[in-house]
């Protein structure tokens, strides 16, 4: 087991990408606090990690509401004693109002930031100080290739994903001395709940796989082998990596 007696927050973790990182993470014998804003996915999660034999615990919590986010931590620590592993995960992408610039309405922009940008900068905020007091953690942000180059009719989502990767970096600098390792992985396209109504429609699958290498859209436990290495200690030395998981999909 290679997360043994390691405590993990995986925000977002009760569908898609964040939930099988939460399987993942028990299986290889991590304690799991499953931080989740929809509580029937938060304890289905759960209740999968329990079934498979893992420990996991559900904290009912909105990544951009800063109060949720303390009780989680808080929860995290009063069941477990300790963090090792927070994975920021939880994201939305709002369709429809999704769109360019000059159309975006302020709160899709907000409510994206908040969450997708703000929630990722307040559960490292809370979670960092357990992290310098053990002198040890890793902190993985899922990020997007949306934040890396331009994609049309995508602003707010971009925008915040571009902010992940600065981010990221800029924790990376701070905490690299404190042991604490912090990287992002670059997903290619899902198929997860973040993007059913699109691939609902076959012509809509069809049209992205040939652009996939792998010849296939990524499912959540494609991600799940990489964040589990970089939560690991042989992983120590990757500090500010960005890690492309995507089937290939950044190749001509
Ligand atoms: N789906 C893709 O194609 C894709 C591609 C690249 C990157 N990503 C990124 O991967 C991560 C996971 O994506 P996914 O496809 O698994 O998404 P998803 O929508 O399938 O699952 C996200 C989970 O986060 C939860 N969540 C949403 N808002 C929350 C909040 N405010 N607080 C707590 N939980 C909240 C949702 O309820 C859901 O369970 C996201 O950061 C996303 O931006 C996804």
């Amino acid at each position: 087991m290679r997360l043994k007696d390691k405590v993990a927050i995986v925000t977002g973790g009760g569908a898609g990408i964040g939930e099988a990182i939460a399987l993942k993470y028990a299986q290889e014998g991590a304690r799991v606090v499953v931080a989740e804003i929809n509580p029937e996915r938060g304890k289905s999660s759960v209740q999968a990690i329990r079934k498979q034999g893992g420990e996991a615990v559900f904290a009912p919590t909105d990544v951009s509401s800063e109060d949720q986010v303390k009780a989680m931590v808080k929860t995290a620590v009063e069941q477990y004693g300790r963090i090792d592993i927070l994975v920021n995960n939880a994201a939305i992408l709002l369709t429809p109002g999704e769109t360019r610039a000059h159309e975006i309405t302020n709160e899709v922009w907000d409510r994206t930031i908040n969450t997708n940008l703000r929630g990722y900068w307040l559960c490292s905020k809370y979670v960092i100080p357990y992290m310098l007091a053990q002198g040890k953690g890793s902190i993985i942000l899922i990020a997007s290739r949306t934040g890396m180059r331009g994609f049309t009719g995508l602003a707010a989502y971009s925008a915040s994903k571009g902010g992940v990767f600065a981010l990221m970096r800029s924790m990376a600098a701070d905490y690299a001395r404190n042991g604490i390792h912090v990287n992002a992985i670059v997903p290619g396209t899902m198929d997860t709940p973040m993007n059913a109504a699109e691939f609902s429609d076959p012509e809509a699958r069809n049209k992205y796989i040939p652009r996939i290498p792998a010849g296939r859209l990524g499912i959540g436990s494609d991600i799940a082998g990489m964040a589990t290495f970089l939560a690991t200690d042989e992983a120590f030395f990757c500090i500010g990596g960005v890690y492309l998981v995507d089937g290939g999909a950044d190749l001509g």
